[in-house]
């Protein structure tokens, strides 16, 4: 006679409880794997671009635009940088930004990595700003590592004009902020610390949005930023413009925008607190800043 013999409720219970107990495991896990496919998959994206204000000296002038790094166990020194710094070492730019989110949530692997930043090298150096997982997640901390390493060279609401042959150039950061009384206290800070505003003007700000309000306080010519992640799950390839759970979120998502002779440009980023992007690749950026179209 064939019994089906039930597992007493006391045995269920201590069963449910492990598998309990190995859920974060798991989830960590899967998240790992996904970080180390991702790893992989990282893009670079050149585009050039023709400003006629732009001055003769900085003509051909390639800027690497780097953001959303999420520095920690699932963007890892290990896996993730090699490929990082090999594009950024192959493009070979005049100038890095970073567009902030330097990490994701704590900042041990910080130093460590700003080591291996060091062996890049481009000649008209670094910029950085930071982003929301640096504003809320040990700001004064993170500042404290990443002040000496940028200098005035990190822009929390300030500019560095950059001089070449005689003509500038303004490369300006605001503070991360979204909206509302904090960014118009960045945009005001910004513009009382730049009186004078050069001919030619890179704004770097992390969350996308603020382009409008930046440059109808401040010309701004090219503006950096991330923060969407490209909007992370799309059902559009790029070029195509985003579409996805979250994309109709933000105004400017993913790629390059151009409003009234402004341009911006949003990245897709390198990491992610949730390693899962669809159609939105990590990426690194190229931009080559010209003088005149017949040159592009
Ligand atoms: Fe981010």
């Amino acid at each position: 006679m064939k019994v089906n013999r039930m597992m007493p409720w006391s045995e269920r219970f201590v069963s449910l409880e492990r598998s309990l107990h190995q859920l974060p495991f798991l989830i960590f896990g899967g998240a790992a794997r996904a970080a180390y496919w991702l790893a992989d998959k990282l893009v670079v994206t050149k585009i050039r671009l023709s400003f006629p204000n732009l001055p003769l000296a900085f003509d051909g002038m390639t800027i690497t635009h780097i953001s959303d790094i999420h520095l920690g166990p699932l963007f890892s020194l290990k896996h993730h940088f090699p490929p990082l710094l090999s594009a950024c070492r192959e493009l070979n730019s005049d100038l890095i930004c970073c567009t902030g989110d330097w990490v994701d949530f704590d900042l041990d692997m910080l130093p460590e990595a700003l080591k291996e930043f060091d062996t890049l090298r481009p000649e008209m150096g670094w910029f950085g700003i930071l982003g929301n997982h640096d504003y809320h997640f040990n700001r004064w901390k993170l500042l404290k590592i990443l002040r000496p390493w940028l200098k005035e060279r990190l822009l929390i609401n300030q500019f560095v004009r950059l001089k070449s042959g005689g003509e500038s150039i303004d490369v300006c950061g605001l503070d991360f902020s979204v909206c509302g009384s904090r960014l118009l206290r960045g945009l005001k800070a910004l513009e009382l610390n730049r009186p004078d505003p050069g001919a030619f003007t890179l704004g770097l700000a992390h969350y996308p949005d603020v382009f409008d309000p930046f440059r109808e306080m401040h010309r701004v010519d090219l503006m950096l930023t991330g923060h969407t992640h490209g909007g992370q799950i799309c059902w559009t390839p790029l070029p195509e413009p985003p579409v996805g759970p979250v994309t109709e979120n933000y105004k400017y998502c993913r790629g390059l925008y151009e409003v009234d002779g402004s341009w911006v440009y949003v990245s897709c980023g390198l990491g992610a607190t949730v390693p899962i992007r669809i159609n939105c690749p990590p990426e690194v950026t190229q931009i080559t800043l010209s003088c005149s179209p017949s040159s592009s």
